[in-house]
């Protein structure tokens, strides 16, 4: 019995973990390809003495202390030199760290660390960066695209993580990068590199070799179809912080988002931009989105989505014609399809608009994608615009919640967006009525107008 409990399968093909052998995986659907962990029973002292030394970086310590006597690491945290992605990390990097930067294939994941180390290099500290995935002079040709480089900064090409440890503990590095794990692999964890054993014994020796030498490493982890980085989600316990680099490829911004970080909120978002040149920061957010935005056009509005702690303003277009087939056609691009059917319904019913045999097409500009409630009346707006065909006025940013009675309700961080709004040099702002309380100091110039149901809102539409 307990033998067989300690026993992991698991699906070759998308991970997928049981404690017995199945003919089916439930994850993917395929038959046939459940396997044997090998290393499950070995996994685990070796997991004990990594959790043992995690996160507390003096592995020595056996005897239980006292928040007093406990000295904090927190405090020297390194700038990568982008400020962008230091404030997604909380601050900067902190020593010993296991960082995992997820991400599509050809999203920018190795640019983005290149550059990393470049900066770090700069400043004086010693860098190493691994990949298993291009021969050097692959990367040195990505490299000539960035830029000069200087500072002690070196590259090897290596999958084998015995060696790869073999020349950190040699070479001590302060930071360190592996390109990617899924190209890792441990001669005694039996199965194929990107398999779900090796992507775990590999970042298991290497958590006790950031935590044990102090070192940082990043880890490049490709995501898998389902969306989450191979294997299962279990890199993401295992680091200390997981960011998601993604983005539309054809579009030229980037977001680098923390999706967990031991060291500081998941709140932030840092926004680059793919160059020639390699990555670029995108210090002001909304004024790149909002670049290009027609001008006098109906069905084209300014809304406001939070990123975080960030707002962020964006232009929400909507185009609504008549129907030439007997079922109107309705699509939402960047946005929650059903979300923006109900607010159809809400305006069919509520605002008295005759919507049914007209199709309706709604598009976040930009690429960007936001289900957020509170770009509900941008939306609403939008549709009316566009149906009426009379422009917005470019001049005015708009946000709220939508209810289901045709009420605009109140959301959260009013004064941030509407500071936002100020700063971008919009002269009015449509909100939720009963958010105006909330406003301590309104910004001057910009004129507040509360509504409190969707046709108060649509109202505002006139020439
Ligand atoms: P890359 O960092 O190799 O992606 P990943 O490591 O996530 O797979 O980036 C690949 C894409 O970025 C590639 O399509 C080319 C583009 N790119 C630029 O547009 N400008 C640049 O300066 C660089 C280096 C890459
Ligand atoms: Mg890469």
């Amino acid at each position: 019995m307990a033998k067989a409990r300690a026993t992991v399968f698991f699906c070759k093909e998308c991970g997928y973990e049981s404690a017995k052998w199945m003919g089916q995986c439930p994850g993917c659907r395929e038959w046939n390809t459940f396997v044997e962990a090998p290393t499950a029973k070995k996994a685990s002292p070796a997991r004990g003495l990594g959790a043992g030394s995690a996160g507390t970086g003096a592995a020595m310590e056996r005897r239980p202390q006292k928040l007093s006597e406990i000295q904090s690491a927190m405090e020297a945290r390194m700038s990568t030199g982008m400020e962008e992605l230091d404030r997604v990390l909380g601050g900067g990097l902190v020593g010993g760290s296991l960082i995992l930067v997820g991400g599509d294939p050809g999203i920018g994941k190795s640019t983005l660390l290149l550059q990393v180390c470049r900066n770090l290099a700069e400043s004086g500290h010693k860098i190493l960066y691994i990949s298993g995935e291009e021969s050097l002079s692959q990367i040195k040709l990505r490299a000539d695209r960035l830029g000069t480089f200087s500072g002690e900064l070196s590259f090897l090409c290596e999958t084998s993580l015995e060696l790869i440890s073999d020349v950190i503990i040699e070479e001590r590095p302060e930071a360190v990068v592996i390109d990617s794990i899924q190209t890792m692999y441990r001669e005694d964890a039996g199965t194929a590199p990107g398999s779900v054993g090796q992507v775990r014994e590999s970042t298991n020796t290497l958590l006790q070799l950031a935590k044990g030498n102090d070192i940082t490493i990043f880890i490049v982890g490709h995501v898998t179809k389902e969306g989450t980085v191979a294997g299962p989600r279990m890199l993401e316990h295992m680091v200390d912080t997981v960011l998601y680099f993604e983005g539309e490829r054809n579009a030229s911004y980037r977001i680098l988002r923390g999706v967990k970080n031991r060291f500081g909120s998941t709140n932030e978002i840092g926004v680059f931009e793919m160059r020639g040149d390699g990555l670029a920061e995108v210090p002001n957010p909304s004024e790149y989105m909002l670049s290009g935005k027609p001008v006098g056009a109906s069905g084209s509005v300014t809304a406001c989505s939070m990123e975080g702690t960030r707002p962020v303003l964006l232009e929400i277009q909507a185009l609504v014609c008549r129907t030439n087939f007997g079922m109107p056609r309705r699509t939402a691009a960047g946005t929650d399809y059903n979300r923006v059917n109900l607010l159809i319904a809400v305006l069919e019913k509520r605002a008295g608009l005759r919507l049914s045999d007209c199709d309706a097409y709604v598009n976040i500009a930009g690429g960007l994608k936001v289900n957020e409630p509170s770009l509900d009346l941008g939306i609403v707006m939008a549709l009316a615009s566009s149906h009426r065909d009379i422009p917005v006025d470019d001049s005015m940013m708009v946000f709220g919640e939508v209810g289901l009675s045709g009420e605009v309700r109140a959301v959260s961080m009013v004064e941030k967006r509407v500071q936002e709004a100020a700063k971008l040099g919009f002269t009015s702002c449509v909100l939720p009525r009963v958010c105006l309380g909330r406003i301590q100091e309104p910004p001057a110039g910009l004129k507040l107008i509360g509504v409190g149901n969707v046709q108060e809102a649509i109202d505002l539409i006139a020439r």
